[in-house]
């Protein structure tokens, strides 16, 4: 059968073997534990397991343990009775009892309360739990996947998580790796993003220059694929060319990867002169004073260079008295011997 990957894109050979495991893990009701640093696709890989399952036609509800506050997350999930606490006015339904024949996703799972996961386990064990406040005890029909960014090894060695919970839950581990161990998916996923958000904009697809692939390969991607998308859409909105150049990437990749650049670059074109545009200091992701530093670097530079290193020239030619060139310079770790 063909695998519905929910729109996941990558072909690097680590993707590749976490596809070959879920087409695997899908079809069958155990257990799956999704780990993987922050924006690495946990949540779309879950997606695509439920989709692949015979669940598919039954709910997905996704939980997120670490956004949900402690003393609502039991209530969250399993329910709770009428007069239960202070503000239960209803008996209400808990994310279980409306993932009946579905699949629930316990995202974050590493920020769950001790006392929450033993009634987790009960759960994944005796597929049984209670409302809170309730004495009867419920059926469910669900499927439990999890995941988490933390390392719950380290989390049960440091009694934060229940060791019975874990090796529970990690009967199937389902790794992600991180973005800049994709090889050349980031283009793959940079040019899909692109082309999404170019289409919703209704503009003519950018590309990349081969410098500018050079860079976004080179870089280390710490927000993993979240942060390549958000970084795309950016693009599809402020790039003011075609073929996306060094001078169209964010200050972050250029530095990372040691390139220097003219702060203006269109203002040093034949065409002439223009004053910066806040689009500038947007594309680049400077705040003012940042843009403005960077720019007085430029003009110091320039005329140093133009004076042969003589100061007194350079702060004429800069307009500026010598002593207030050397305070600059100085600020800046320029000023030399
Ligand atoms: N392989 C991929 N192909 C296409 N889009 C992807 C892929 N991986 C992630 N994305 C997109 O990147 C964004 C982040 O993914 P997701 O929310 O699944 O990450 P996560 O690991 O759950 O992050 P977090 O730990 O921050 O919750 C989403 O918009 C998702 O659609
Ligand atoms: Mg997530």
């Amino acid at each position: 059968m063909e695998l519905n990957l929910s729109g996941m894109v990558g072909q690097s050979p680590c993707l590749d073997e976490v596809f070959r495991v879920l087409g695997k893990v899908a079809p069958t009701d155990s257990t799956v534990l999704v780990t993987g640093e922050s924006g690495t696709g946990k949540e779309l890989l879950v997606r695509a397991l439920h989709a692949n399952s015979r669940r598919a036609g039954k709910p997905f509800v996704p939980v997120n343990c670490g956004a949900i506050p402690r003393e609502l997350l039991e209530s969250e999930l399993f329910g709770h009775e009428k007069g239960a606490f202070t503000s239960a006015i209803r008996t209400r339904q808990g994310r279980f009892e409306l993932a009946e024949g579905g699949t629930i996703f316990l995202d974050e799972i590493g920020e769950m309360d001790l006392s929450l996961q033993v009634k987790i386990l009960r759960a994944l064990q005796e597929k049984e739990f209670e409302r809170v406040g309730g004495g009867k005890t419920l059926k469910a029909d669900v499927r439990i996947v999890a995941a988490t960014n933390r390392d719950l090894e380290t989390e049960v060695q440091a009694g934060r998580f229940r060791e019975d919970l874990y090796y529970r839950l990690n009967v199937i581990p389902l790794h992600l790796p991180p973005l800049r161990e994709r090889g050349d998916d980031v283009l793959l996923l940079a040019e899909h993003f692109l082309r999404r958000f170019c289409r919703q904009k209704g503009r003519t697809p950018l590309t990349f220059s081969s410098e500018a692939q050079r860079l976004v390969l080179s870089y280390p991607w710490p927000g993993n694929v979240r942060e390549l998308e958000n970084f795309m859409e950016r693009l599809s909105i402020l790039c003011e060319h075609e073929v996306i150049g060094p001078v169209d990437l964010p200050r972050k990749i250029l530095d990372t990867a040691g390139v220097s650049l003219p702060v203006a670059p269109s203002a040093c074109a034949t065409a002439g002169f223009r004053w910066p545009r806040l689009s500038d200091l947007t594309e680049r992701a400077m705040g003012l004073k940042e843009f403005l530093d960077a720019m007085e670097e430029k003009l110091l530079v320039e005329a140093l260079e133009r004076a042969g290193g003589v100061k007194n020239q350079a702060a004429e030619l800069l307009g500026i008295k010598r002593t207030t060139l050397i305070e600059k310079l100085k600020k800046r770790n320029m000023a030399g011997e």
